[in-house]
């Protein structure tokens, strides 16, 4: 009898530990843009609270969260605590100073005394619309962190650096500047949106996605070692529907999405969130 394998041993000389597949949990992230005031606002996250509801929505599962406007965020944020919903709230946006004269803009202060969880910054409607650099990006990102919030940091290429450069160089240059302004423990999401993707209704196809996703997260290899880049959300932006949400969520290097247009119908948008039950279809 070959004794060599007797449970003695097997407990003496265990096997090498197959590595852990990385978990990290989805998050589905509804970005309304320049939509809905607050009454507006309040009956939509009801109705949404009450679809995920119906379905059985596990949170802990697939995270679920809104981006308000500015002028909203106090209304979610009393329905979101005095109904206990698990929907968490974001801002659209942030400065990077933290007072002062700044007309106009409001601070990561007074969006985290709002409950506010994350912040969106670099949106390309932000760096094209409102001029802002990668380094404005950078230190919105770094006062959203240092606030307690996490950055949804937004990069992508425009058609004509798909055409000149392909789909990832410009995303990897902008997550690595905005990276230079972030402390090694700062906590992140990334949102790869090709700009020529959002409101087109022509997203990237699932493969360009995880192609740049798999780029962000060689980045985030390089500049921040594994426990970052294994722990880090890279979403996917640019005309998700419920039709199409399943194909990006199969991506190894996909964790989500940011939905802008349907992120505004209720229903649409619920059914988005329950990514998990029509995946494969
Ligand atoms: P659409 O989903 O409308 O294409 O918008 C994407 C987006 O910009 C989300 O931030």
């Amino acid at each position: 009898m070959n004794d060599a394998a007797t449970p003695t041993d097997a407990a003496a000389h265990p096997a090498p530990a197959a590595a852990a597949p990385v978990k990290r949990t989805p998050l589905i992230a509804g970005n309304w843009k320049m939509h809905f005031d607050h009454l507006q606002a309040i009956a939509f996250v009801q109705k949404l609270a009450w679809s995920l509801k119906d379905a059985q929505h596990n949170y802990g599962e697939v995270e679920v969260a809104v981006f308000p406007p500015f002028t909203d965020l106090r209304s979610v944020q009393t329905l979101l605590t005095a109904d206990k919903l698990a929907v968490a709230l974001g801002a659209q946006d942030v400065s990077p100073h933290a007072s002062g004269a700044f007309t106009g803009d409001i601070s990561a202060a007074m969006l985290k005394k709002l409950d506010t969880k994350y912040v969106i910054v670099g949106h390309s409607e932000r760096r094209g619309g409102h001029g802002e650099s990668d380094e404005t990006v950078g230190l919105k990102a770094r006062a959203a962190v240092d606030a307690g919030m996490i950055p949804v940091i937004c990069v992508g290429e425009t058609a004509e650096d798909l055409e000149a450069h392909g789909a990832a160089a410009i995303p990897v240059q902008q997550l690595t500047a905005v990276l230079a302004q972030l402390t090694a423990d700062a906590t992140f999401v990334v949102a790869y949106e090709p700009v020529w993707a959002i409101g087109s209704g022509e997203p990237a196809t699932p493969a360009q996605a995880e192609e740049v996703g798999k780029a962000l997260r060689d980045v985030l290899r390089a500049e921040r070692g594994d426990d970052v880049a294994n722990a880090t959300r890279v979403l996917y932006g640019g005309s998700v529907a419920s039709q199409n949400i399943a194909s990006y969520m199969k991506q190894p290097n996909i964790d989500g999405a940011l939905v802008g247009g349907a992120s505004l119908k209720v229903d649409e948008f619920s059914r988005i969130a329950q990514f998990t039950k029509h995946v494969g279809v």
